[in-house]
């Protein structure tokens, strides 16, 4: 059944809600002073319905966000219940506004807690992760549209295992696959929680993919991760932003160095399509301080997408990266992703140009309706 085309833009919970302070990342932030700190971030936790009004009044109508675990269960098997009324006000604001919510359960972090006892690479995590979605689908499920269990696994293994970026900050293959195993079981079990308790909910995991990896790497990163939990998606989340020819690139690049490739886009997708699966864009989004670039990009990113649809793959959504400027992790609040800027001074928000364009192909494309 093809439904409205759903349009918007993502967040995670540590990059814009502030005073996360009972996530491993909060506490590695303050372990070395060279590391950035996500402090109050964007302030996203008490501004919520400023920040969703204005991406209604920008024409999206769906919204990706995280819920942060460790503001659920800040201390093992303590719920805050203060919290999870917190995340039911956010979840029906967006209901009352009338966007469509994609709700992440893991966007990096992870509580304090649980880090302590090895994070994802013990296998106990499984569980541990498995009892908070259950608490979720009991305290929020009604209210949320589509579940993301699990942001970017094979992105969280490298760089906090392999590339030491992130915490913990090792480099351990092993660590890596032991990572990835039990993220793959924990979507798994993921899943099925929430089946039971919504037998016809949307689950699935947003997946990062890099265009043009020759087939080991393509295997590895793109493909292993989906292959491994095959039969537990009800759609595919894609989180698509740059092709992996970086050396050589002679096209644009973002403020980060990251290349610009649409067609990379159109290419993934089109290897999707033998999942047969409904494929929501979870990310796309450019680093663009001056939004010199960001306006072409969206329009070339949608028209990558139309070119997938047009030779078959079901693509029923696209959430922009991200709607707000916020906290990049490793590279703190220099980079720039925000449909809408915001002044760290006074915390006020613009949007930018590009945000109007991106409402004007969103009222073009569903006034075709
Ligand atoms: C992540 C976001 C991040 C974005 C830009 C994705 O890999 O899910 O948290 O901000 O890329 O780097």
């Amino acid at each position: 059944m093809a439904g409205k085309f759903l349009y918007g833009a993502a967040t995670s919970a540590h990059q814009v809600e502030g005073n996360n302070v009972h996530n491993d990342w909060w506490m590695w932030e303050r372990g070395d002073t060279k590391r950035h700190r996500s402090g109050k971030a964007v302030d996203h936790y008490s501004r919520f319905r400023e920040d969703l009004a204005l991406a209604a009044s920008l024409g999206h109508n769906a919204h990706r966000l995280s819920l942060e675990w460790s503001r659920i269960e800040p201390n093992e098997g303590k719920w805050n219940q203060k919290e999870i009324a917190h995340y039911r006000e956010v979840l029906s604001e967006l209901k009352k506004l009338g966007l469509t919510s994609f709700v992440t359960l893991h966007h990096f972090t992870n509580p304090i807690w649980l880090a302590r006892k090895g994070g994802w690479e013990n296998p106990e995590t499984v569980r541990l992760f498995q009892r908070y979605t259950e608490k979720v689908a009991e305290e929020l499920g009604d209210l949320i549209d589509f579940w993301v269990t699990i942001n970017e696994p094979v992105v969280y293994a490298m760089q906090s295992y392999w590339r030491r970026l992130w915490p913990p900050q090792k480099k351990s293959w092993w660590a890596v696959e032991r990572v990835l195993r039990n993220l793959a079981r924990g979507h798994k079990q993921a899943y099925d929680t929430i089946h039971t308790h919504f037998a016809r909910a949307q689950v699935g995991v947003a997946k990062h993919f890099i265009a043009e990896l020759s087939p080991i790497p393509d295997w590895w990163f793109n493909r292993r991760f989906l292959n491994k939990t095959r039969g537990y998606h009800d759609f595919l989340g894609v989180n698509y932003y740059f092709p992996s020819k970086w050396q050589a690139w002679g096209g644009e690049k973002s403020d980060i160095g990251w290349p610009i490739y649409p067609e990379g886009l159109t290419d993934i997708l089109l290897s999707l399509r033998s999942w047969q699966l409904p494929i929501y864009i979870t990310e796309n989004g450019v680093a663009d301080a001056r939004d010199a670039l960001r306006p072409d990009f969206i329009r070339d990113h949608l028209r990558a997408v139309e070119k997938a649809q047009e030779q078959g793959v079901d693509v029923r959504g696209y959430l922009h990266w991200s709607l707000l400027d916020n906290f990049e992790w490793h590279l703190g609040f220099g980079p720039k992703f925000g449909l809408v800027e915001v002044d760290y001074e006074t915390l006020q928000r613009r949007p930018r140009k590009s945000a109007y364009i991106f409402k004007a192909i969103i009222e073009q494309a569903t006034s075709r309706f």
